[in-house]
């Protein structure tokens, strides 16, 4: 595997490739990796012929306040995970590497930016679209890579580069969970053990959803306050920050369950935001 960290040898790096003839997929994270990020590597490995993994903890995309000093880090376990997974090239890129002081450029997608974790972080999209935006044009790829947890962040992007015509794919990919359901996450390393045990009635809560609409509830409203009365009687240390019931690519609210809905969720448990999200069938 190679490490890369400058950002003009990996572009001429990634641009070699792509006339060279590789098919290319890129993995954007920002590391602490575990089962979700690996999974999404293993689906590249299987799926083109370079990996490319970019690592690199975008400053952008956290509000003053938010966990930008504290968010966990270890590049050299990182390194040692990326290796057994396949990567073929890892990128660390420095933070004034990838912003020059005087970066004036954004690329916002604000339709779809404003609702779910939009409300509450304002910046949030306008800074993953752009990190991601400019890693696409450092890696040049044929296929990006992203994860289902994120869900709002896989629909933006995806509205991103067909509204930019970028020609990269953008593949999204399930949700990796652990045993008791609870969706891996960076973040997880903030829970308590107490906290790590309530945080698992998130994903558990979202599986009644699926229940109380197979036994006829089907008003968004009713199974909205159903779930967040579970919240409360389960998630005792936790503060919901929403609950939301939306058309899975419009991220337009729906009133009815009625074909697919995606239910989206985050909440504050302890000192950690967490987010999940599940379709619910009607
Ligand atoms: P990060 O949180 O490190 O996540 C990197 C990728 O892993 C994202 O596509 C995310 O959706 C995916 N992922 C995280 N947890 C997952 C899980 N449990 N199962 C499956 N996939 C999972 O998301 C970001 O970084 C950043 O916003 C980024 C896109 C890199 C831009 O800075």
């Amino acid at each position: 595997m190679q490490v890369f960290r400058s950002v003009s040898q990996f572009q001429d790096h990634c641009l070699n490739l792509r006339c060279s003839g590789q098919i290319t997929a890129l993995v954007p994270t920002m590391g602490f990796f575990h089962e979700g990020h690996l999974s999404l590597m293993r689906w590249a490995r299987d799926n083109a012929d370079t990996v490319l993994v970019s690592l690199f903890v975008n400053p952008a995309q956290f509000s003053p306040g938010e966990d930008l000093d504290r968010y966990p880090r270890d590049l050299e376990r990182d390194q040692d995970l990326a290796r057994e997974a396949g990567v073929d090239v890892l990128f660390t890129p420095r933070v004034d590497d990838v912003y020059t002081k005087d970066h004036d450029t954004w690329v916002d997608v604000p339709g779809l930016s404003t609702f779910l974790c939009g409300q509450s972080r304002p910046h949030f999209f306008r800074g993953v679209c752009t990190v991601v935006c400019k890693l696409f044009n450092m890696a040049l790829p044929h296929k990006a890579v992203f994860g289902q947890k994120d869900w709002q962040q896989m629909v933006v992007i995806t509205r991103m580069a067909r509204d930019l015509n970028l020609p990269v794919q953008i593949v999204g990919r399930p949700t990796v969970r652990e045993e008791d359901g609870l969706a891996m996450s960076s973040r997880n390393a903030y829970l308590t053990r107490n906290e790590r045990n309530e945080a698992a009635h998130i994903h558990a809560g979202l599986q009644k959803v699926q229940e109380w609409a197979n036994d006829g509830e089907r008003q968004s409203s009713k199974l909205k306050a159903l779930l967040e009365e579970y919240y409360v009687q389960n998630v005792p240390s936790g503060r919901i920050d929403y609950v939301h019931f939306v058309h899975p690519w419009e991220l337009t609210p729906m009133d009815r369950v009625a074909d697919q809905v995606l239910v989206a969720v985050a909440m504050h448990v302890g000192s950690a935001r967490l987010i999940d999200n599940m379709i619910v069938q009607g």
